[in-house]
């Protein structure tokens, strides 16, 4: 844990409303009427479009004399032409509000669309690394609503874009929803192989910020409800996806996980996974996962303590082990996690061929956000090894 020290200001943002619960869907009609919304924009994927969850809320709304418009052209991990097309639609329309239903991929866009409804530009001029412009109003009012449990982008103020060759983002507190609805029921119809690679984004989260240089005494104690909540019930949740508890512990273990990395920030595999996104199309979650044991592996020693502690949380006993045996025990226990609920270990087993190992390391060099936050501060040459020891399946342990 990280000594607070009287002198030190520690600040902490959190959306302001939220709900959780089995059914707790049931309250949008009220968040709708409070936040004095009448034309809402519903910004979804086709699968829930089709699944006929998207209209089902358009019919709950015209009960109270809202009226709504749902725009499903969300593409999984959104490329920034995506997102401006989104942002052009809802330009033309005449919405006060917007509701994100779905994965991150769907959230993001929907946070986006509702602040640049209402500014000049395009997306990319708001871009963290290339953009000149800075969002200057928050736009149409936000209700987030996951129906994956992985990104925890309903609590956070970042929208995620795929580039060519990595990933980038916008990000500003504009972006942070007006209110939050999760609920558990919604992720039931998440097929495994989705469920465990979100399983794995949000777990990462929380590592990632548990081990941040950010961290704060208030974010620990996110990052470690959350580990303790995903690590029980991650492999149940893949393997039976009505398992209602673990559905539900996923969940809140993923909105914890957002809370965590929001105010503490994700860190070095998060940077060695945007490429593996931008260049090789490989899912969000799947792309932390491959990573987790090799990057965590060559980071250990610089947070050994801390690993204890999550090693702990994973519901194993530390009281017998130094920090030196538990956190080597932690890093192998998150390899057998991520082996337990079928994701490949290796970038070969992505397909990912040996020279493009070095236009990877190029572009994960250049994720200083994030990179900046690692309890070890990584080089060109870490982050080649890194990625080297990804692809030939050989760790650091
Ligand atoms: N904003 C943030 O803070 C943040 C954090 C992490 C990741 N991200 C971004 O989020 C995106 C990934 O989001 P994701 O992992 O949630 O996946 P996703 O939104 O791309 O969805 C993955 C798949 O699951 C399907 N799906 C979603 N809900 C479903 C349901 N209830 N039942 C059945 N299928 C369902 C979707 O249709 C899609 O095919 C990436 O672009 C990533 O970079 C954002
Ligand atoms: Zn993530």
């Amino acid at each position: 844990m990280t000594n607070a020290t009287e002198s030190l200001v520690l600040r902490t943002t959190f959306t302001t409303r939220n709900f959780h619960g089995w059914g707790c869907l049931s309250v949008l009609p009220d968040e709708v009427a409070r936040l004095g919304a009448k034309n809402v924009l519903i910004i979804t994927d086709p699968f829930l479009a089709q699944s006929g969850l998207a209209q089902q809320i358009v019919q709950t709304l015209q009960q109270i004399g809202v009226s709504s418009v749902v725009n499903s052209d969300v593409v999984a991990e959104p490329p920034l032409a995506v997102a401006e097309q989104l942002v052009q639609f809802a330009r033309q329309q005449n919405a006060d509000l917007v509701i994100g239903l779905g994965g991150g991929s769907a959230l993001d866009l929907a946070k986006l669309v509702a602040v640049l409804a209402t500014q000049d530009g395009n997306v990319a001029d708001y871009l963290n690394l290339t953009g000149l412009k800075i969002l200057s109003s928050q736009g149409l009012a936000k209700i987030m609503i996951p129906t994956t449990a992985g990104t925890g982008s309903e609590v956070t103020n970042i929208s995620v874009l795929s580039l060519a060759s990595s990933k980038d983002v916008v990000v500003h507190d504009y972006l942070l929803a007006d209110s939050v609805i999760v609920d558990p029921q919604l992720t039931v119809s998440v097929p495994a192989r989705v469920t465990a690679a979100t399983g794995i984004d949000a777990l990462t989260h929380a590592i990632e910020a548990y081990v941040s240089v950010n961290a704060t005494p208030i974010s620990e104690g996110l990052s470690l409800q959350a580990i303790k909540l995903i690590a029980r019930s991650l492999d149940k949740a893949v393997k039976n996806g009505n398992d209602r508890q673990a559905r539900i512990d996923m969940s809140y273990g993923s909105y914890l996980a957002g809370l965590a990395f929001f105010n503490a920030g994700c860190a070095a595999v998060h940077a060695l996974a945007y490429p593996l996104g931008g260049q090789f199309h490989i899912a969000h979650g799947e792309s932390n996962a491959v990573l987790l044991y090799y990057v965590m592996g060559y980071i250990r020693s610089a947070c050994a303590e801390k690993l204890k502690d999550i090693y702990q949380a994973m519901g194993f006993d530390v009281a017998n082990l130094s920090a030196e045996e538990a956190s080597k025990k932690c890093i192998i226990a998150l390899k057998e996690l991520v082996n337990t609920v079928s994701i490949p270990a290796t970038l070969q087993d992505f397909n990912i061929p040996q020279d493009a190992l070095d236009a990877l390391s190029n572009d994960a060099i250049k994720q200083t956000r994030l990179l900046q936050r690692s309890p070890m501060l990584l080089s060109l040459q870490d982050i080649q090894a890194i990625y080297q020891s990804a692809f030939n399946g050989k760790g650091f342990i």
